[in-house]
């Protein structure tokens, strides 16, 4: 290729790398011993040596979660064409009308009456209005926690290690903010008034975003995805929230990345085992359980027994919390045992012919596709 280079002052040039390498020396120096005396320091974890985060590329984890997020992309205007989304591409929004096109008449009016003013009818003439109602508050109490998840995984960008790392938490970030956002138009799609986010969510939610670096691995991925992946799993048969399975999937991948990301970074001995921090654990995740008596109304509306779905949970964080390597106050058996007795103790205080019951055996997953894909993550007789 035939470039004609242009005449440049050599004197000048060699003034300019004289300069930058006088002021590299100075500020790389400065933050280094800023470092060492704990007083700051370079901003940016970027190895700019190896072009690379500081932790390396860890292609695994970027494959496992940034990659997959990528593959698994839905959009909300084919998976919701009741909502005001608009987010397919062209070639998206052709092969869409080819496949309604190879429907049958019955399945295309179908699909076709899920637009707009049609899926608020049909929600309408589905549900009564104390089923929306309690549909509503259990899915705006998860619409908080996408929030929150929104917040703390963009929170957790600068604190976690490596290129890999960093891919995983970006591909997080997008799909929560798919997640709330996506979520407000279906929850108001219901028609019913929007309770506000509860007490117990409230410090909750605010306790996993005070948290210090990967504790709030411990308190998002772990207490509250499992949370809601167990919400979508329970409510994703339901007329009009098929959309749910697609958050159970991106759930069930975001409930996986502490594990993944702990075995390229593993918690020190000190992490795991000292009793302030699991103590702290246990602190963040304790408003769960008054949370699950304060939705007890209304999933016994939708026919399910809260502390089947709270056993449920349990059962999956403390799995969860052990393969991560989060140790918890107690050994995961005597943990849950302790819960079940609790829990138990508490249904005897409140309900009538009251039999002592395993509620940490319950499962509460009704939709099959959810629970096909939970058995993958959490092994098989677990889901
Ligand atoms: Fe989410
Ligand atoms: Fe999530």
């Amino acid at each position: 290729m035939q470039i004609t280079p242009l005449p440049v002052s050599p004197r000048a040039a060699a003034v300019h790398r004289g300069v930058e390498r006088a002021l590299n020396r100075v500020v790389r120096t400065r933050d280094r011993w800023l470092e060492r005396a704990h007083l700051g320091g370079r901003r940016a974890k970027y190895d700019d040596e190896h072009y690379e985060f500081v932790g390396g590329a860890r292609d695994a984890l970027r494959k496992k979660h940034y990659d997959k997020s990528l593959r698994l992309l839905w959009k909300a205007e084919a998976a919701a064409p009741w909502s005001s989304f608009r987010d397919q591409t062209e070639a998206e929004r052709q092969l869409s009308a080819m496949a309604l096109r190879a429907l049958t008449p019955d399945e295309r009016s179908a699909r076709e009456r899920l637009r707009g003013a049609d899926f608020r009818a049909l929600l309408d003439r589905t549900y009564t209005p104390r089923q929306k109602q309690a549909i509503v508050a259990i899915l705006s109490a998860i619409g908080n926690g996408e929030a929150y998840a929104w917040l703390v995984s963009a929170s957790l960008l600068g604190e976690v290690q490596s290129t890999g790392g960093k891919a995983a938490l970006t591909a997080q970030v997008l799909e929560e903010a798919k997640h709330f956002v996506v979520m407000r138009e279906l929850v108001e799609a219901f028609g019913v008034p929007v309770p506000r986010q509860s007490a117990w969510e409230y410090v909750l939610f605010e306790g996993i975003l005070r948290a210090r670096g990967v504790q709030k691995l411990f308190g998002m991925n772990i207490v509250v995805e499992t949370i809601a992946l167990s919400i979508f799993g329970l409510l994703a048969e339901l007329p009009g929230l098929e959309i749910l399975r697609l958050f159970h999937l991106d759930e069930s991948r975001h409930t996986a990345l502490p594990e993944n990301y702990l075995r390229e970074f593993p918690l020190s001995r000190w992490q795991r085992r000292n009793p302030v921090q699991r103590l702290g654990r246990f602190v963040m995740a304790l408003p769960t359980l008054p949370l699950i008596g304060l939705l007890e109304e209304d999933l016994a509306e939708l026919g399910v027994d809260a502390f089947d779905f709270g056993g449920s949970v349990l059962r999956k964080v403390v799995r969860l919390s052990e393969r991560a390597g989060f140790d918890l106050v107690a050994p995961g058996p005597i943990l849950l045992r302790d819960l079940n007795a609790l829990f138990n103790a508490y249904c005897k205080l409140t309900r009538k012919e009251h039999r002592f019951r395993d509620f940490m055996s319950a499962d509460t997953t009704r939709d099959a596709e959810s629970a096909a894909v939970e058995r993958a993550v959490f092994g098989a007789g677990t889901a």
